[in-house]
């Protein structure tokens, strides 16, 4: 096998969670990353290849090292964003969710039948989101084709990992006629055509950027849509994504009209893939769990967003042990924060308050939720590698052949909430903290593919 040439190796700190639960910290270490931005080698002090590889590295003038204080992790995995939400973040948080859609979300979504409205909007938010050190995310556009391509050329061009959906929703009984497509087939052809463009974008032959099927939710389609998107999904192994489960009106809605769950209505129409990718799922129950695990599919936790929209709290716990593959999404602008690290704080804390309950006027032993919290640890595995499972993409941990995604957290930086001190903190105390208290101040470097996109 052809061996690829070493583009650059750094040494220092590696903190990663390379399974459920786990975390991994590799002091003193070296990541080595070839000319594909592919990690060739990672090794600790001690291992028999670490000298040479150091060696080789110096002399060829590719060594980097990390500063005491500086620390590598993953690049961090947001599976659910809605782009066009990004000026909605932080409104309206107190209207319920069909309300909140209907009138807020869609006449917002609709102006991006403009162009150039929609080019400076999602040029801040891609930035932002990397700023924050979201290496990858998968985007939901709006249903408009010029500027969903649009969207997946800005991430391109920004260096991001992506996966990029033009959303489809034609159901005259709950899209407005100002903000939905056309009819089924209108629909189908303008997804058919979006999955053409991405692939063939300038400069996006490695498919750094994807394009996603994107039906938004049961609600919003006809089953007209769902059935050739499910076709669609089948014929062409493309990524998937759509809501599922949220909230109490959404759930029931589908049980009314369908007479089955999300997951089961999703599942006949062929939309659950090992490449789809299914937004809170909060409201899923034994037997759903058993076909999304059947199905291999994915699930985006929304932690923050859950607790303003989905009347529920994701069982996250549960899913984790069921073995199912579960990231972390922002859910912007429904989860009013641009940052996977705050999510992972979400996660954490709302599986708290599902354990023991909330409501003080109840006895402690009927309370809440026993056994269902969630520590940092999983919070962050689901924000890396579960992420990368949960896409069917090989990132999110230090791994040979692994993508490198990265970013290098500055626990020192100016102006940043976070203190740690090596005399005060240890083992896994540092990523606790960073989980709790780093903010875009802090996220010093980001790398995609080994191409550096924030410096
Ligand atoms: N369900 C359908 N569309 C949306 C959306 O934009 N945000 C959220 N949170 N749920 C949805
Ligand atoms: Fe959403």
């Amino acid at each position: 096998m052809k061996q690829e040439k070493l583009k650059f190796v750094l040494r220092g700190t590696l903190i990663h969670a390379p399974a459920v639960g786990v975390v991994e910290i590799l002091e003193n270490a070296l990541v080595a990353v070839d000319n594909r931005g592919q990690i060739s080698a990672v090794t600790s002090p001690g291992s028999p290849d670490y000298a040479a590889l150091e060696q080789a590295a110096t002399q060829a003038g590719k060594l980097e090292r990390l500063a005491p204080q500086e620390y590598l992790l993953p690049g961090l995995v947001d599976t659910h964003v809605h782009a066009p939400q990004w000026p909605q973040l932080g409104k309206a948080l107190d209207r319920p969710l069909d309300e909140w859609l209907q009138q807020y979300t869609f006449p917002l979504e609709a102006r991006y039948a403009d162009a150039e409205f929609a080019e400076r909007i999602y040029q801040h938010l891609v930035h932002t989101l990397i700023a924050n050190g979201t290496t990858t995310a998968l985007y939901y556009a709006t249903i408009h084709l010029e500027s969903s391509v649009r969207l997946a050329e800005i991430c391109l061009e920004q260096g991001q990992r992506a996966l990029v959906g033009k959303v489809a929703m034609d159901n005259p009984d709950q899209c407005p006629e100002y903000y939905r497509d056309a009819s089924a087939g209108q629909a189908l052809e303008d997804t058919e055509r979006f999955l053409e463009q991405v692939p063939d974008m300038p400069g996006n032959a490695d498919g750094l950027v994807r394009p996603v099927i994107t039906p938004r939710f049961i609600p919003a389609c006809t089953d007209e849509l769902l059935r050739g998107l499910g076709e669609l999904a089948q014929r062409s192994g493309c990524h998937v994504q759509t809501h599922c489960s949220e909230g109490d009106w959404e759930h029931g809605y589908v049980l009314e009209r369908h007479g089955k769950t999300d997951t089961c209505s999703l599942d006949d129409f062929g939309l659950l893939t090992a490449r789809t990718v299914l937004a809170h799922c909060d409201f899923i129950n034994e037997s759903d769990m058993g076909i999304i695990k059947g199905a291999q599919t994915g699930i985006s936790h929304c932690p923050l967003s859950n607790l303003y929209f989905a009347n529920a709290v994701f069982p996250a716990r549960q899913a984790l042990d069921r073995g199912l593959q579960v990231g972390l999404g922002t859910d912007i602008a429904g989860g009013a924060n641009p940052g996977i690290l705050h999510n992972c704080q979400m996660a954490v804390t709302a599986s708290r308050a599902r354990e023991d309950g909330v409501n003080p006027d109840l006895p402690p032993a009927t309370r809440g939720t026993p056994g269902t919290r969630i520590d940092f640890r999983e919070a962050f595995w689901m924000a890396t590698a579960g992420g990368g499972e949960a896409l069917g993409l090989k990132v999110g941990k230090f791994v040979k052949d692994y993508a490198f995604d990265a970013i290098v957290v500055d626990t020192q930086a100016p102006d940043s909430n976070l203190i740690v001190r090596e005399d005060l903190d240890e083992g896994d105390d540092i990523l606790q903290k960073i989980i709790y208290n780093a903010d875009r101040s802090n996220i010093k470097r980001v790398w995609v593919q080994g191409k550096l996109i924030k410096s």
